[in-house]
């Protein structure tokens, strides 16, 4: 469906989707961030920590375009969206996909109705039995029963809404997936499940992943790199082995202390199957 895909900027290898730099965020006095850089890695699944109000859904909403920054550049797919007009950002808005924090499903709107949004924004011409087909594949594909596309959300327990929500991501069949605490709320086998069923997505569709969380499980579980938000900056990105390396004091309290630990314990081996990447940078990733 992305025949966009093929459309790259000149000079663009698609090696990092995401590229930030120099990023500066604030509400009237408030600095949120403060010439922060990032680069997102093609293929990788980016866990995104912080303490809560650090702004780590702030920056989710400035690379998707709906926070405007005050400074700093942000490019996506090469294309630097912080200076283009809006109908030269469409291109680049139908290869990525949200689940916001909360999940954000329309309420009076059927499972089925809630994936269609985006199709029928991007794509006006498809008819309505194509539209279910699609919306039927979709919630299939996030592990709900068919049966779930006619049902609304006040029907759906809290992981079936999250899957819906992802379902409704993937329905433009992105290549860029933005996930804010897909997991909060659930409980620790739905969150464990809605892990496995990203990282399968991941490298089955083949998709770059950045996922916000609070979730220790799932930093240790599915993510190849993790950056960490503090003092406005990403002030390191890489392994969490290489990001014990660091010595910032918020890192190893969080990365240290006792939850991680446990968490570390029961994904001993995850590591395994993921690359080990570059060292971590300070104040740039
Ligand atoms: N629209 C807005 N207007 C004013 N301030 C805002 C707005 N959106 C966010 N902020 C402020 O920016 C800061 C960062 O918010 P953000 O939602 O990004 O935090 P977060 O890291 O995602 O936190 P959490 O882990 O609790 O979700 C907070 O202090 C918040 O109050
Ligand atoms: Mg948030």
């Amino acid at each position: 469906m992305n025949d966009s895909a093929l459309e790259l900027p000149e000079g663009y290898d698609n090696k990092f989707p995401i590229r930030i730099r120099g990023l500066t965020n604030a509400f009237g006095d408030y600095v949120v961030h403060d010439a922060l850089d990032l680069d997102v890695r093609q293929g990788e699944i980016l866990g995104v920590v912080g303490g809560s109000g650090t702004g780590k859904s702030v920056l989710m909403r400035s690379i998707i375009g709906l926070q405007f920054p005050r400074e700093g550049d942000i490019e996506v797919f090469g294309q630097n969206i912080t200076d283009a007009e809006p109908d030269e950002v469409i291109g680049v808005r139908n290869r990525w996909g949200v689940l916001f924090q909360g999940g954000a499903l329309f309420s009076t709107l059927t499972v089925a109705e809630n994936v269609q949004v985006p199709l029928k924004q991007f794509y006006p011409e498809l008819d309505q039995t194509l539209l279910d087909e699609i919306a039927r594949y979709k919630t299939v594909l996030t592990g709900l029963p068919a049966e779930a596309a006619s049902k609304f959300p006040s029907e759906l327990s809290g992981g079936m809404k999250k899957r819906a929500g992802l379902a409704r991501a993937l329905s433009l069949d992105p290549e860029l997936l933005f996930l804010d605490e897909p997991t909060a709320g659930l409980d620790p086998i739905g969150a464990a499940k809605f892990d496995e069923l990203t990282r399968e997505l991941t490298d089955t569709l083949g998709l770059t992943v950045f996922l916000i969380t609070h979730d220790l499980d799932t930093l240790y579980a599915i993510c190849d790199r993790v950056a960490v938000l503090a003092d406005k900056k990403v002030i390191a990105v890489g392994t969490i082995p290489e990001l014990l390396e660091t010595d910032h004091p918020w890192i190893q309290e969080y990365f240290n202390g006792p939850r991680s630990r446990a968490a570390a314990k029961s994904h001993e081996g995850a590591d395994d199957r993921r690359k080990a990447l570059d060292k971590p940078q300070a104040g740039r990733a």
